[in-house]
């Protein structure tokens, strides 16, 4: 922790805040001197992760809809006034959506659309102007391994995962043509035992913890043999955040323990 981080002067909004894998960015973006703002649907579950994370360092929590253009506008104006600037932005919440393109119904397949893909455009889209005053600044999509390689039941996840990546690039270029140090790129990680993924086997019904048996599974798929973690995806998202991975933009880090190289 502390002025001398890798992350020392950085001032990060973080979406999705409350969930697994927002938490865990935050207490590694805090332990390198970050000052961090986690936004979440549920503003008592962001504002409990806050609380958790607060001996670590400057960190704050908003309620946030990153489907709502106007909840977009109010999350970013706290964030800028409460750490004086914005220069990371993690686009991190999102949802799981099962179903094949015939199962999806219109209705499940724009939920899907709207939190995963939507908020993705709208919060860069919003972010940008105040990007601009803080530079270098980063942009860090969380997609996911299925947003590269597709799955009979996964059609709306893919196809919005697949939006994310794809925007990436677009943004990663348009702010580079404007001359400005604004990088943007994605993270690919492949399951991980989060909330979202009990979601993966609740199907429709309650959300419990996974048995062995079914981690067990997943895990075998991976030629590491395991599935992916929080912290993977905290290292990676730390890396780019910093400037240690200035040259790096519209590119993404496919964090999958070797499952799309076979
Ligand atoms: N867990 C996995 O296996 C996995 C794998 C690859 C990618 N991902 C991606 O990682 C990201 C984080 O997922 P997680 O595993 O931490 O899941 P999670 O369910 O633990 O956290 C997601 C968070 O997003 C919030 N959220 C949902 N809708 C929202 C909205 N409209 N506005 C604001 N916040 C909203 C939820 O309240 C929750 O706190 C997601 O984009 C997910 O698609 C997850």
């Amino acid at each position: 922790m502390g002025a001398g981080g890798r992350l020392a002067g950085k001032k990060a909004l973080i979406t999705g805040g409350a969930g697994g894998i927002g938490r865990t960015i935050a207490a590694h973006f805090l332990k390198e001197g970050a000052a961090v703002m986690l936004s979440d649907l549920d503003g008592s579950r962001a504002a409990e992760a806050a609380d958790g994370l607060a001996g670590a360092g400057a960190v704050h929590a908003c309620q946030h809809d990153v489907t709502d253009e106007s909840s977009w506008s109010g999350a970013l104006a706290q964030t800028v006034s409460a750490l004086g600037g914005l220069n990371v932005l993690v686009n991190n919440a999102g949802i799981w959506v099962a179903g094949s393109v015939e199962d999806v119904t219109p209705e499940t397949w724009r939920k899907g659309m709207s939190v995963n893909l939507d908020s993705v455009y709208l919060g860069t889209r919003l972010a940008l102007p105040y990007l601009r005053e803080s530079q270098p600044a980063s942009i860090i999509n969380i997609s996911s391994i299925a947003g590269l390689i597709a799955g009979p039941n996964l059609a709306a996840y893919n196809a919005a995962k697949a939006g994310v990546w794809m925007l990436t690039k677009s943004t990663a270029l348009h702010a580079a043509r404007g001359g400005n140090n604004i990088r943007c790129n994605s993270i690919h990680p492949y399951f991980i035992d989060t909330p979202l993924l009990q979601d993966v086997f609740a199907r429709g019904g309650e959300r419990k913890e996974l048995n062995d048996d079914q981690r067990g599974k997943l895990a075998s798929h991976a030629p590491l043999g395991r599935l992916c973690t929080v912290d993977d995806v905290a290292h990676a998202a730390l890396y780019l955040a910093s400037d240690e991975s200035g040259y790096m933009t519209g590119s993404e880090i496919k964090l999958d323990g070797g499952f799309s190289a076979q």
